[in-house]
């Protein structure tokens, strides 16, 4: 989804601020552009598809001297994918980019146009660049008028702006759409703003993240009126994709060592501790309701299982944006869990301010430190999956499954459910999940010359029953994103409800048949579609008669472990089939890595 960079200072500003476009290229954008103002003269440059083609178009240009830019990739919403929609947008002399979306645009531009303002695109951000050249024609302070440009704006928002009135400086709003202003590592006076922690790392080492309705000015120097900055860590080395072709594959790959993370200082040898939550944290809870998008979504469905199998408390699961407009009923004994990657999901985000707001216990399980659904939330369990870089979350959806796993061993022990011999075995069984999450050559050779016999057809069903159901809607959820080929989830004892109309040698089934949990069930489904000729592909840890493929994998001990096996062997089956129908990986058409509108 769309980013920003900015920078005041004197260093070449055209390769900063590409330099930090690039590190949110995961995020999926459309077009890209620049803006850059130094001795008085301002120049933007845009383009539309990759960034090379930005680079190409400025390839001639550099600013070393003091001066000002901001720079934005773009992720359509407001008309096409063209370069007159592509931000920095443009006034007389003033320059604006953009994050979110402003509800009131339509009014704002009919008021400007009958004013004389003339518009080249059309998108809802170009409206704030004119509102602002409107309010200084009656307002001598630059400042003021941002002010009264903001007071405008309905909807949601991270606003950069650069003008020739104020040469110095770049004005800065935030409301609901994330914003970040850092300091140089290098010169304590130069600035760097970003709309996450990415392009910044390496290049800042204090931060603030702004607040919503936080606006304001920055010139050279000004960080240090910020009194709650926060130190940044990172490094650069998740950039690299280490010799895979992917990062997609490279996550994928990596989710063996980032489980032991998410476990670390929670499971030890013979306990489950979260340090994190005060003991008295789940005490008054009844019931849970998760809500979430999308893979974390599918994590939600899952845990459902869990917590009443495990916890047996009573939870609800829903989608973000569903729930936000549904007028939900709500208990006072209910905890409200988001579990997100990014921590900037807009519909996760007004769904945890609106439950908040009628006075719900928030959890967040998320993935990004500092996040605005971690600092809403009144508590929160980091997934420590690190960055992930491919749209398709893969180690974020691992991360969140032991995290919820680990979280409801640990309610279904406070709550005397689960015996000290259960809790031992669950926590051999997660270490156990852990290292079955190892990719091993044997499966990927696999996997990469069955994927050839997947590529056509009429469409996936992927099946499961129980957990695994919700494991065949992410199984079909990564297959969509990345091979474009239609594929769906579904309860495998529902097929015959009506779907199993749509089988016959053309349709792909892909069967999740674990072992440790209602094997036979499943088996009988399988059966079914068999016998109407529908081309099957089981995944198990055991052999099965009567389908077209069995992709075998290691034993396990347990349905968990099953899960965590079979969660990697979709991942690479959805993977091999995208690349050998030659899609990007990485960055999916249409997709984006944070959605940070509604
Ligand atoms: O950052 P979040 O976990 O809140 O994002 C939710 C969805 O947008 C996200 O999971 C999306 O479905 C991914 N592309 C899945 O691969």
């Amino acid at each position: 989804m769309c980013g920003i960079v900015g920078y005041i200072g004197k260093n070449e500003k055209k390769q900063l601020l590409l330099n930090g476009l690039k590190e949110l290229e995961y995020r999926g954008y459309d077009s890209a552009g620049i803006a850059i103002l130094s001795h008085n003269e301002l120049q933007t440059f845009r383009a539309v598809g990759k960034l090379s083609q930005l680079e190409n178009k400025c390839k001639d240009f550099s600013s070393t001297d003091l001066g000002v830019g901001i720079g934005h990739t773009r992720w359509a919403t407001h008309g096409k994918p063209t370069e007159a929609n592509a931000h920095p947008h443009i006034a007389d002399f003033s320059n604006v980019v953009h994050n979110g979306i402003i509800e009131n645009y339509q009014e704002i531009k009919s008021t400007l146009i009958s004013k004389g303002h003339t518009f080249l695109s059309q998108t809802d951000t170009e409206v704030i660049v004119h509102l602002f050249e409107e309010s200084l024609k009656n307002e001598y302070d630059c400042l003021k008028a941002f002010q009264q440009t903001i007071a405008q704006l309905k909807g949601a928002f991270a606003i950069l702006l650069i003008t020739k009135k104020a040469p110095d400086s770049i004005f800065y709003a935030k409301n609901g759409s994330p914003l970040i202003i850092g300091r140089s590592c290098d010169d304590a006076n130069e600035i760097y703003f970003a709309s996450s922690d990415a392009p910044l790392i390496g290049l800042a080492d204090r931060v603030v993240y702004l607040e919503d309705g936080d606006m304001g000015v920055m010139k050279l120097g000004d960080f240090a009126r910020f009194k709650n900055a926060k130190k940044l860590d990172g490094t650069k080395s998740y950039a690299q994709k280490e010799g895979y072709r992917y990062f997609m594959e490279k996550e994928i790959y990596e989710q063996h060592k980032v489980l032991l993370e998410t476990m670390m200082g929670r499971v030890s040898e013979g306990d489950i501790t979260l340090n994190e939550l005060s003991s008295d944290f789940f005490t008054d809870i009844k019931q849970i309701t998760i809500c979430a998008c999308g893979t974390s979504y599918h994590a939600g469905l899952s845990a459902k299982y869990l917590f009443e199998r495990l916890a047996k408390i009573k939870t609800n699961v829903v989608i973000a944006s569903e729930f936000r407009y549904a007028l939900p009923v709500i208990n006072d004994d209910e905890l409200f869990i988001v579990i997100s990657q990014s921590g900037e999901t807009a519909d996760t985000l007004e769904a945890l301010k609106l439950v908040k707001k009628k006075g719900l216990k928030t959890l967040a399980i998320c993935n990004v430190d500092n996040s605005s659904i971690v600092r809403e939330s009144h508590a929160s369990l980091l997934t420590r999956a690190g960055i992930e870089k491919g749209v398709a979350s893969t180690k974020a959806f691992a991360t969140q499954m032991m995290l919820l796993w680990i979280l409801s061993v640990y309610l279904g022990k406070q709550r005397g459910h689960i015996s000290s011999q259960e809790l031992k075995s669950h926590i051999a069984s997660m270490v156990e999940s852990a290292k079955k999450t190892r990719v091993s050559s044997h499966l990927h050779e696999h996997i990469k010359r069955l994927s050839k016999r997947y590529l056509h057809g009429h469409g996936f069903f992927f099946i499961g029953r129980d957990i695994f159901y919700p494991l065949a809607l992410e199984g079909a959820l990564k297959l969509k994103e990345i091979s474009y080929l239609h594929a769906e989830g579904y309860p495998s004892g529902e097929m015959k409800h009506g779907p199993i109309a749509l089988a016959d040698s053309e349709l792909f089934a892909v069967a999740l048949m674990p072992t440790h949990l209602l094997f036979d069930k499943i088996k009988s489904n399988v059966q079914e579609l068999s016998a109407r000729d529908a081309t099957i592909c089981a995944i198990s840890t055991q052999h099965i008669d009567g389908v077209d493929d069995v992709l075998m994998l290691e034993s396990c001990q347990s349905y968990m472990e099953e899960f965590f096996t079979m969660m990697v062997a979709l991942q690479i089956f959805a993977l091999e089939i995208a690349i050998r129908l030659g899609n990007d990986v990485d960055m999916p058409r249409n997709l984006a890595k944070s959605v940070t509108v509604e």
